[in-house]
């Protein structure tokens, strides 16, 4: 089974060829960074243009590398949701044309469970039941899934993901876009135990995320320190270093803390960590060590399909295309989409107001 996987929710735009949902036959990815690297994070307005630039080389291209003819794939998989609006337009318009004129079968996939599925080409397969970080620049999630394709959500960012505070961090400090990659760089020559952060604590007890504190207490730290934003070509000094180590590691001690408290009450079989934050080395190696204690094992993407990519929605809609659940002709793009499906949260929870203890 041949699918073509299609994502441009953010700011890639994306085609991929999967067999089978676990071979991949090819993966392009056109990223956005240097358009939207002067103003600091995504422009909506300019990432759809873009995209509609972008689509159509870029899925001639997969079906080029494949060695795929379009008569050839068995179904069109696409981002349906959540992302932004414009962005997410251009690829569900796109697929949608696609498999109509084709007459083949189409897929709205979620991105969330689409970076769950990013796994599923480099690893052993999944077993059952599994726990799910996925940690990106728009979500930070946690989820049970007793089953494949199940999901119940057991903890969730109630502000700023956990990506989104690597971005704010590193434009406070100007280290440049996106900030992950270059606080995880200067954060390896610096000391974790120098500056330390507290996490707040949710006064409705559940273990759920909250990194917004955690940058207003860095934006604090910086102030009162006196340091500057680094200037072009300027090295940065020991002290951002370590401001930049001391950030990482809250972080990543919140993720796999939360994870691993998760674990011990949940009993997964394998634990999985995806999304944009999980090509962060520190994350990393956290999570490998919290799988050899609870003797877990624990699967993570390559870097090249930890970002957003198309790869992973072709298998995730080839999962879905298996249990023949194709999308309607009147299918459109879906900013709210949720992943849970399995013990729903109570609406009262989900919309309780949070009061954080710091
Ligand atoms: O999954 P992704 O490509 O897009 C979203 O769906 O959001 O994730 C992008 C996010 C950005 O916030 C970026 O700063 C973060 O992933 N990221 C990292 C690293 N590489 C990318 N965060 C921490 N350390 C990294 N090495
Ligand atoms: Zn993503």
């Amino acid at each position: 089974m041949v699918v073509l996987g299609i994502e441009s929710s953010c700011d890639e735009t994306a085609a991929a060829v999967v067999r089978d949902g676990r071979e991949i036959l090819s993966s392009i990815i056109s990223s956005q960074i240097d358009l939207h690297q002067p103003f600091g994070g995504v422009v909506p307005e300019l990432a759809s243009r873009e995209h509609l630039n972008k689509i159509e080389p870029v899925v001639k291209e997969a079906l080029r590398q494949a060695k795929i003819t379009l008569p050839e794939i068995n179904a069109v998989a696409v981002t349906q949701g959540p992302g932004l609006i414009g962005s997410l337009l251009v690829g569900v318009c796109y697929a949608k044309a696609l498999a109509f004129g084709l007459g083949k079968p189409l897929i709205g996939v979620n991105h969330i469970e689409g970076h769950v599925y990013s796994v599923a080409f480099e690893n052993p397969p999944v077993q059952y039941p599994a726990l799910a970080l996925i940690v990106s620049g728009g979500h930070t999630n946690l989820f049970f899934v007793p089953e494949e394709g199940k999901y119940k959500l057991v903890a969730r960012t109630r502000d700023d993901a956990a990506g989104e505070a690597f971005d704010k961090v590193a434009k406070m400090l100007s280290l440049g876009y996106p900030g992950g990659p270059a606080v995880e760089r200067l954060a390896l020559g610096g000391d974790p135990q120098k500056i330390k952060f507290t996490l707040p604590k949710i006064s409705d007890g559940r273990p759920d995320f909250s990194f917004s504190g955690l940058k207003t207490a860095v934006s604090r730290y910086v102030r009162e320190n006196g340091i500057e934003p680094l200037r072009e070509n300027e090295n940065p000094s020991q002290l951002i270093k370590d401001l930049c180590a001391g950030f990482q590691a809250t972080v990543v001690s919140s993720l796999v803390g939360t994870m691993e408290k998760l674990a011990l009450e949940f009993h997964p079989k394998t634990l999985i960590v995806a999304g944009g934050v999980a090509c962060n080395q520190a994350l990393r190696q956290a999570a490998e060590k919290t799988s050899a204690k609870l003797g877990v094992s624990v699967y993570f993407p390559s870097k090249h399909l930890s970002t957003d990519n198309a790869a992973m929605i072709a298998a995730a809609g080839t999962f879905h295309l298996k249990r023949g659940e194709i999308a309607e002709k009147t299918m459109t793009a879906d900013i709210t989409m949720r992943l849970q499906n399995f013990e729903l949260e109570e609406d009262k929870l989900r919309k309780a107001k949070v009061r954080y203890r710091l």
